[in-house]
Parts: structure tokens; sequence; C-alpha cells
């Protein structure tokens, strides 16, 4: 497939006509709604007939990719095959005439992590403007007319949705005062901020924790999600384990210290130790979410070509 030159990168792209990406995040990041007709070329990445082609020509498996309906999970069967790899009998690659045959049933196809695997995600994901996030996530969410893939729930992270085919109705409501992953769908039923359905090229931002839920209205609808993670101490943890495990302080623990307590106490304070010898660059440089640079110039003999910047300009290879 071909991918479409990208001029603007991300998020500005994403944002309506004349917002600039400095007045948006001194502005609404992480406080408002924003909502309106974007210029994004990001459309045509998965517009209709680049969905066909994914149909057609992938190896996608669960859970780069799976199906709902009636908001639960499809079995892995009803949109999957086997495939037969010269003498290799592989199991459970998505099957695009099962997938069509299940939208027409009335279920959702979800394609998740196209940075991972699309590499025009990839380019475009590399590019975004530099913001406070760990992480930007890129997930397409198709869905029959009519339909429901999710029912209203918060996420916790800045979403950019970005409508690139058929249309679909979005309601958002205001954060509850106290988000908790286990309130139910009337639980965030909080005031009404936005309904409004989205047209190819149409955008809304919204922070984290703003309750919402879409249903498709008109034809196939097609919608990309761009899920942006703020950094958190738990991924901040995340990120230090690799770098904590490479001190191995556990061996440096006192053999005769056998009271529990004792051994966390002394365990917590050889970490508090190790972190503060990494510091933050191993975290840091885990954030920066960039794919590693692969290149084969050593091998081509062509120097010239390590330049990590793709066609959407991106500067941070
Ligand atoms: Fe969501």
């Amino acid at each position: 497939m071909t991918a479409p030159a990208l001029h603007d990168p991300a998020p500005s792209d994403l944002l309506p006509r004349g917002l600039a990406l400095a007045d948006f995040l001194a502005g609404s990041w992480g406080k408002e709604i924003v909502h309106g007709r974007s210029d994004s070329k990001a459309v045509g990445l998965l517009d209709v007939p680049a969905l066909e082609e994914v149909l057609r020509y992938n190896v996608l498996r669960f859970p780069y990719v799976f199906m709902s309906k009636d908001r639960a999970r499809l079995p892995v069967e009803k949109y999957c095959s086997n495939r037969r790899v010269f003498s290799y009998q592989q199991e459970g690659y998505l099957d695009g005439e099962k997938a069509v045959a299940a939208l027409a049933g009335g279920a959702s196809l979800y394609l998740n992590h196209l940075e991972d695997w699309h590499p025009a995600f990839g380019r475009y994901l590399d590019s975004w403007h530099p913001l406070p996030v760990a992480k930007v996530v890129a997930n397409a969410f198709v869905t029959p007319a009519g339909t429901q893939a999710v029912g209203r729930h918060w996420d916790d992270s800045h979403n950019f949705i970005l409508q690139t085919a058929g249309s679909k109705r979005w309601r958002i409501y205001a954060p509850p005062a106290a988000p908790h992953p286990d309130m139910t769908a009337e639980d965030l039923k909080t005031e009404l901020l936005l309904d409004t359905v989205l047209e190819p090229g149409d955008v809304i931002y919204f922070p984290p924790a703003f309750p919402h839920e879409a249903e498709g209205s008109d034809g196939l609808s097609v919608h990309l999600t761009f899920a942006a993670y703020e950094i958190m101490p738990t991924l901040v943890l995340q990120s230090l384990v690799p770098a904590l495990d490479t001190v191995q302080s556990w061996k440096r623990l006192d053999p005769h210290l056998l009271d529990p307590r004792a051994r966390a106490e002394q365990s917590m304070s050889l970490i508090r130790e190790a972190m503060e010898a990494i510091g933050p660059d191993p975290v840091v440089e885990a954030w920066g979410g960039r794919r590693k640079q692969v290149s084969l110039a050593s091998l081509t003999g062509d120097f010239s070509a390590t330049s990590s910047q793709g066609p959407a300009g991106g500067t941070r290879g």
C-alpha cells in the first residue's frame, strides 16, 4: 500500500483546523474536549481501500486483531483461519473473508498497535511532536452501522480520535469525581458534554477519565484512536525493572537475615540505592518509545542510508 505524505507531524494534524499545537497544549491538553474538522492526511492510512488491503494481505493474529459482538469478544475461529506455510501448518491468522462475514453479522473489528506492524503508522508515530507522554498507541475500530464496539467507559490515556470512513456518533461525558475501573456504564452516565457525529477527517481529543461511547451511524465506520499514555510512577517502575535487574542487589542481602520484614527493608534500601545509581536516563530512553534503529548500511555498504527519517520527516530516530 502507498503511504500518503504526512506533512504535519501528529498530533498537529489531529487538531481542528486553525488550532495550533502550542495553543492546544497550553489550553486544552488534559483539561477539555476539542472537536472539529482536521486536514489530517492520516485519514488515508486506513480508509476502506487500505483496510481491504489489510484484510487481504496480512499475517495478523490475536491480539493484534480481535472482533466483538454485543460487547463480548468473538471466538478467534470466527475471524481467523489456519495457514500452511511450506510444510508448516500455523493457527490463527486473520481471515479477511471470515472477518467481512462477521462484520456483516454486526460484529466490530479491532486492529491493535498499528505502529507495531503497519510501516506507515510506525513512521507516523515516530514523527509525533514530543509530548509529556510515555508512549502513543494507534488502534483502529471498524464498526457496522447501528452497532457499538465498546460500551460507555473511560480510559487512562489522552485520546485523539480520527474518523477515516463512514460516520460514527460519539458521546462524551464529564469525568467522574473519582474514576475507578469498577464503575459501571450507569455510574459513568455523568453530564453529557459532547454528542456529535464524526465524518471522515473529523477529530476529537478528550483527556483521561472522560467517559465516552461511540456507535456506527452510517455505512461501515472506521476510526483511529491514538492513545497517549502519560508518564506515571507505575510506568517508571516498569522501565526501571530491567535496569534494576542488572544491579542484582539480591546478591548483597545478608544471608543471616531471616526475618521477612527485615529482608524486605534491606531489599528496599538496596533498590533505593540502585535507583540513585541508575538515575533517570534508562527510564527516559525507554519512554522515548522510538523503535530501535534497524539499518542494513553495514551490509549494503551504503552509509548514506542511515537516516532515521521516514516520509513524515520525523527527527526522533
Ligand atoms: Fe475508549
